[in-house]
This record gives structure tokens, C-alpha cells and sequence, in this order.
């Protein structure tokens, strides 16, 4: 379902005008669902306007708190983290890949177009493409491609080699080949075996290892866990770098709250605000 007329981003004025650098700072605002569209399994693509200058400025591991409760209710009280799967500055839009997995995205989930949604973003750090990395390996793990399908499109932009490798449970997990850009090589592993390799995403990536200047990962942590263990025999020195996001719960989204603190190299850290982008060597399992 797509309305173009559904809302506007109201409160606009809040959001500063940007640092002149890629990172803008969060602020809260209401922008209307303008789409909402099926994209694996049961899993939706929602897309809703924003302010334009603020998506024009998004980069790609950002993430945004949502809301997810009707106005006359506070349950669930706190906001629920989402990844940017897509923005698009021409339309003023940015679009979420939800999963409903408990009540608050559940709810959101069942948003229909033209729902006003009360957002406060973008927050957290990005991912960043090295200025000589010309191989990109992309590693996602079913809602993990959220992040992963807008550096695709950052990296596509800038005429990057990009292989996007996911995995899921079955086929209808996986994104389909269509919402990727079509320059992006795209290997799938299904655990059943209903498409692809048949296995984890971890079991394909020993050739593109060797090819790769930088990998990014976006999945379960059991999945990063893997993913060092099978890549670890090919590297060289710690190259291919990689960086992965991490997924905790969450709660204020702002660093106040200290529930999704990561173990790093560098010591304990909130993820929220010091990630949710870590080099995978930095992270202490
Ligand atoms: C930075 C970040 C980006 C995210 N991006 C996306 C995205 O693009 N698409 C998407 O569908 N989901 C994404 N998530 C996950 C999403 O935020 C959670 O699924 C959601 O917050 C769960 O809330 P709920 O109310 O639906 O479930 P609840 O009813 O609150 O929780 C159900 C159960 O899940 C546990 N739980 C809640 N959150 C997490 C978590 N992150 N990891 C493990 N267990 C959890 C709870 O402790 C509880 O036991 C992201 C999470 C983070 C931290
Ligand atoms: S969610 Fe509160 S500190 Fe990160």
C-alpha cells in the first residue's frame, strides 16, 4: 500500500540543519506512514516521511527509537530500536525493515499507512567504508539486513564491488534479490536448504574473504560468533577488517540507562551511543 499524501514530518524545525559532517544529531519527530509493503517471512517494510534534511545527512548502522504504543496508552512505555533500511532524501523518507517479534513491534508491525509515528533519531555511530576498500562482503542474518541493504546502496553509489551474503531459517527469510541494488552480487544459505547453500551463511564467504578489503555484519550474535570462527583460519594480520552491529536491548537509547552495555578492548561501553558499530576485534564475547 503506498500513499504519497500520508503526512508530512511534523516538528522539522527541531532538527538542526547538521554539522557539515555525516553525523546529525537526534532529535524527536512525528512523520506519517507513507508505505508499508511485505518483505520476507512475515517481516515488513514501513516506510514513513522525515525531515529532509536529516535524511539527506543518514549514513548507513544508525538507528532510530520508536515509539510503539497508541496515544492513549503507556505500554510498552519505552521506545523500541530499528535500523534505517532504506532513506531516500528526494521523497523525505526513511524506511524500517520490522520484524514483529514482541508487543512493540508487533504493534508497529500492524501500523497501517497514515499512522503518525513519534520517532527520535538518528542515534548511534555508522558504519564506515575505508577510502581505498574497492571489495565490500556484506554479511546479514535475517533482520541484520536492514542496515546492511542502505550501505549497500551508500557503497553501489560510490562504485564499489559489493557481495551481500545472507542467511536464514528457510527461503521465505531471505530479502528478495529485488530490494538489493541490481550491481550487488547476492549469495544466500538457508538452513533447510530451500535455496542456496544449505547450511549457516558462515559455511560460504572462504572465497570472498581472500577478495574482500572490508567486511561488515549485521545479525544475531551467535551468528558474529561463527562468523570469527570461520574467517579467523583466512585472515591475514586482522585483514580483512570487520565491523558488525550489535543488537541489544534497549532502553533510553540516549547512553542514561546502561542496559545495552558491550564489552570491548577499550573497556565496558554503552552500545546505544558508542554503537552499535564495533570492530568484531574489539568486542569481548
Ligand atoms: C540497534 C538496533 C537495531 C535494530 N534494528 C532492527 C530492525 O531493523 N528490524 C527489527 O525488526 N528489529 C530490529 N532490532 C530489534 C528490535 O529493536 C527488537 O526486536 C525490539 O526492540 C523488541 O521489542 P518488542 O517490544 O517487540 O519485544 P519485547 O516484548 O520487548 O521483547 C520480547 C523479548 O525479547 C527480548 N529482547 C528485546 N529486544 C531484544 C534484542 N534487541 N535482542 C535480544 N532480545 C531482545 C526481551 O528481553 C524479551 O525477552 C534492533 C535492535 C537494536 C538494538
Ligand atoms: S539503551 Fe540506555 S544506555 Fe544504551
Amino acid at each position: 500500500m503506498i500513499d504519497p499524501e500520508a503526512g508530512r514530518a511534523e516538528r522539522a524545525d527541531q532538527v538542526p540543519a547538521g554539522d557539515g559532517g555525516s553525523v546529525v544529531r537526534a532529535r524527536e519527530f512525528v512523520g506519517g506512514i507513507v508505505a508499508v509493503e511485505p518483505a520476507m517471512g512475515d517481516s515488513l517494510l514501513l516506510t514513513m516521511s522525515a525531515p529532509e534534511q536529516m535524511v539527506r545527512q543518514l549514513r548507513a548502522g544508525r538507528f532510530f527509537e520508536v515509539l510503539c504504543r497508541d496515544d492513549a496508552s503507556y505500554d510498552p512505555l519505552l521506545r523500541r530500536p530499528f535500523s534505517v533500511f532504506r532513506s531516500d532524501p528526494t521523497a523525505s523518507t526513511l524506511t524500517f525493515l520490522v520484524r514483529p517479534y514482541g508487543r512493540g513491534s508487533a504493534w508497529l508491525a500492524e501500523r497501517p499507512v497514515g499512522t503518525r509515528l513519534d520517532v527520535l533519531g538518528p542515534l548511534g555511530n555508522t558504519y564506515e567504508i575505508p577510502p581505498r576498500a574497492r571489495n565490500l562482503l556484506l554479511v546479514a542474518g535475517g533482520v541484520g539486513a536492514a542496515p546492511l541493504v542502505m550501505l549497500a546502496d551508500e557503497a553501489v553509489r560510490r562504485g564499489l564491488s559489493v557481495t551481500f551474503a545472507m542467511g536464514a531459517a528457510g527461503a521465505a527469510g531471505l530479502l528478495e534479490p529485488s530490494l538489493l541494488p541490481s550491481e550487488v552480487e547476492y549469495v544466500v544459505a538457508t538452513e533447510d536448504g530451500s535455496k542456496g547453500h544449505r547450511g549457516y551463511v558462515t559455511e560460504v564467504l572462504a572465497d570472498y574473504v581472500r577478495w574482500a578489503d572490508q567486511i561488515f555484519a549485521c545479525g544475531p550474535e551467535p551468528m558474529y560468533r561463527s562468523l570469527r570462527a570461520a574467517i579467523q583460519p583466512l585472515r591475514v594480520g586482522g585483514k580483512p577488517p570487520v565491523q558488525i552491529s550489535i543488537e541489544r536491548a534497549m532502553a533510553c537509547g540516549v547512553g542514561a540507562c546502561l542496559a545495552c552495555v558491550v564489552e570491548t578492548r577499550h573497556g565496558t561501553q554503552a552500545s546505544c551511543v558508542d554503537g552499535p558499530v564495533y570492530d568484531l576485534d574489539e568486542v569481548i564475547w
